[in-house]
């Protein structure tokens, strides 16, 4: 008799649960948010590609890759080495089996089959999406670019503070699976510094690029940092500045000229 009582509380629970999250407001905005998000072009392969003709690339470096076949292969380089510690993916077929810490670390001490004098070109970062992280990639990568390469950044306009958590692994938000990190928290930093210039494309969840050259439309933000707590609510209510978000469309026309 228990049982049955038990099973019928859980029953009206799930019910008036899933009733709640169903039509929640947070789920539904957030839903549209994602849906906007997915049908945005061009894909962050295509404009890789652009930079790697742009820069005339020789050398490219992919950090976190997981499935290679997704954007790796794709890529239009002579020379291509990838980094990858293989928790996403367990055949893990890259150049450089561990984190992108051990994998600069190694590098620096000439380490590796590739030599520590190496320039790349284009150093696309997809690793761990935490932004203390995501700044030491971006400056060892600093150390190892070219002076007219550029560094491309994964996820850098994440559209709700839901798609932003921290927790990889938590799935019940209302962005679902769908994650960015805080990768944005890393790139706004480096916005702020004066001897370099970025820009972040409103495509595939932000493509941001840093480089040391300054490319037509390429900016950075003069003075201290506003958002210094690095509230999602300060990001969201001033994107454009705060990211410099910009159609990759209208600037790919305007660099033909
Ligand atoms: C979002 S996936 C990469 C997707 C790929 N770049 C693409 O465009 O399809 C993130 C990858 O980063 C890897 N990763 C996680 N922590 C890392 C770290 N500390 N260093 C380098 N890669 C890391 C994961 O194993 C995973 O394969």
């Amino acid at each position: 008799m228990n049982f049955i009582k038990q099973y019928l509380v859980d029953l009206i629970t799930f019910h008036r649960l899933g009733k709640k999250v169903h039509f929640d407001e947070y789920f539904r905005e957030t839903a549209k948010l994602t849906t906007s998000e997915i049908h945005k072009t061009p894909r962050r392969t295509l404009i890789i590609n652009h930079f790697i003709k742009l820069v005339k690339a020789q050398y490219y470096l992919e950090i976190g890759v997981r499935d290679p076949k997704k954007n790796f292969n794709k890529i239009e380089s002579e020379n291509k080495f990838s980094v990858d510690p293989g928790i996403e993916f367990d055949d893990n077929p890259v150049d450089f089996k561990m984190t992108s810490d051990a994998f600069f670390d190694k590098l620096k001490n000439n380490n590796l089959k590739i030599k520590s004098d190496v320039k790349f070109d284009v150093i696309f970062i997809d690793g761990l999406h935490i932004s203390n992280q995501v700044e030491k990639d971006i400056l060892n990568s600093l150390e190892f670019l070219n002076e007219n390469g550029v560094i491309i950044l994964h996820d850098c306009n994440p559209p709700s503070e839901f798609h932003q958590r921290e927790q990889y692994n938590f799935v019940n938000s209302p962005a679902g699976p769908f994650w960015n990190g805080t990768t944005w928290k890393a790139f706004y930093k480096f916005r702020h510094y004066k001897d370099l210039f970025s820009i972040c494309f409103d495509s595939d969840w932000g493509v941001g690029i840093i480089s040391k050259k300054q490319y037509p439309l390429f900016n950075n933000i003069k003075g201290k940092i506003e958002n210094e707590f690095y509230e999602f609510s300060n990001l969201n209510e001033n994107r454009g500045e705060h990211l410099n978000l910009s159609s990759f469309e209208q600037w790919a026309e305007l660099i033909k000229k």
